[in-house]
């Protein structure tokens, strides 16, 4: 199974940091903050990784990852074209690398404890449709969310950013697609922040009835704010040994 890892975006809500320099490489712990979400994948088997970024960008992630043997993966990286068009846009630019099978996507701003083995491994069993990962937070109007049935065995809705807390699942940036997911993406229409937004293909998904879902049992945290950069540097720190064998 391959991977796409997406890193473009112009990370405004951690200003001014990311006027001169990329998110995804700004510290976490004792490393930038894309060696986790690549550390994730290689734990799980998955080797063959893509990172989408954006042009300014992509040289300095060839300069510090190069081919990936310093992580012992094989990288490719992909330009997205529209520069901030959305993680849906970002993902789209990831068509060729990944063919026809199904694959591991993770937004890069994106840390978090659980491992990927055991999901990986029943999604390979899963013989079609995509899985997304929810989290319960307590600010769920932050993220896109998942309002689940009564006995929380089905997702009945998700919605991007709501402006009330309709359910305290976040849907993590964590997602598993068949090939599908393309056809999805080129079907949709930019949402009011002008982005192709993944939780319109989720919610594609959804009312094909192909969208699966898991539960993160660890801590989980979207690095993308200020306050949340400072919470992931805390809690890496507390990963020592996992850190070890970066
Ligand atoms: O972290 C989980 C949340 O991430 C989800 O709950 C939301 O449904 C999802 O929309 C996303 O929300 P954010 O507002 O945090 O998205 P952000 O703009 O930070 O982009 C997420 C990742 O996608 C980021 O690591 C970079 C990548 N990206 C983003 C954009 C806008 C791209 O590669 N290209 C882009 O154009």
């Amino acid at each position: 199974m391959k991977g796409v890892i997406l890193a473009g975006g112009s990370g405004s809500r951690l200003d001014p940091f990311t006027k001169v320099m990329n998110k995804h490489l700004l510290p976490v712990g004792r490393y930038p903050m894309i060696y986790w979400t690549i550390k994730k994948l290689s734990n799980a088997g998955i080797k063959d990784i893509m990172i989408v970024t954006n042009k300014e960008h992509i040289g300095s992630f060839k300069s510090m990852l190069g081919n990936g043997d310093i992580l012992n993966v094989s990288l490719q990286y992909e330009v997205q074209k529209k520069d901030g068009g959305g993680a849906a846009d970002a993902l789209l630019c990831s068509c060729r690398f990944v063919q026809n099978e199904k694959f591991v996507v993770l937004l890069g701003d994106n840390i978090f404890e659980d491992s990927l083995v055991s999901f990986v491994n029943e999604y390979k069993k899963q013989s079609s449709g995509a899985r997304v990962f929810l989290k319960k937070v307590k600010d769920p109007e932050r993220y896109g969310v998942a309002v689940l049935n009564q006995d929380g065995s089905q997702i009945e809705s998700i919605h991007e950013k709501p402006q009330c807390a309709l359910s305290p699942y976040c849907v993590t940036g964590i997602y598993m697609y068949d090939s599908l997911v393309f056809n999805y993406i080129k079907k949709l229409r930019p949402s009011d922040r002008n982005e192709l937004e993944i939780t319109d293909v989720n919610k594609m998904y959804l009312a094909n009835s192909r969208l699966y879902f898991d539960i993160l049992e660890g801590w989980w945290v979207d690095a993308g704010t200020h306050e949340s950069l400072f919470q992931a540097n805390q809690l890496v720190n507390g990963m020592t040994d996992w850190e070890a064998d970066l």
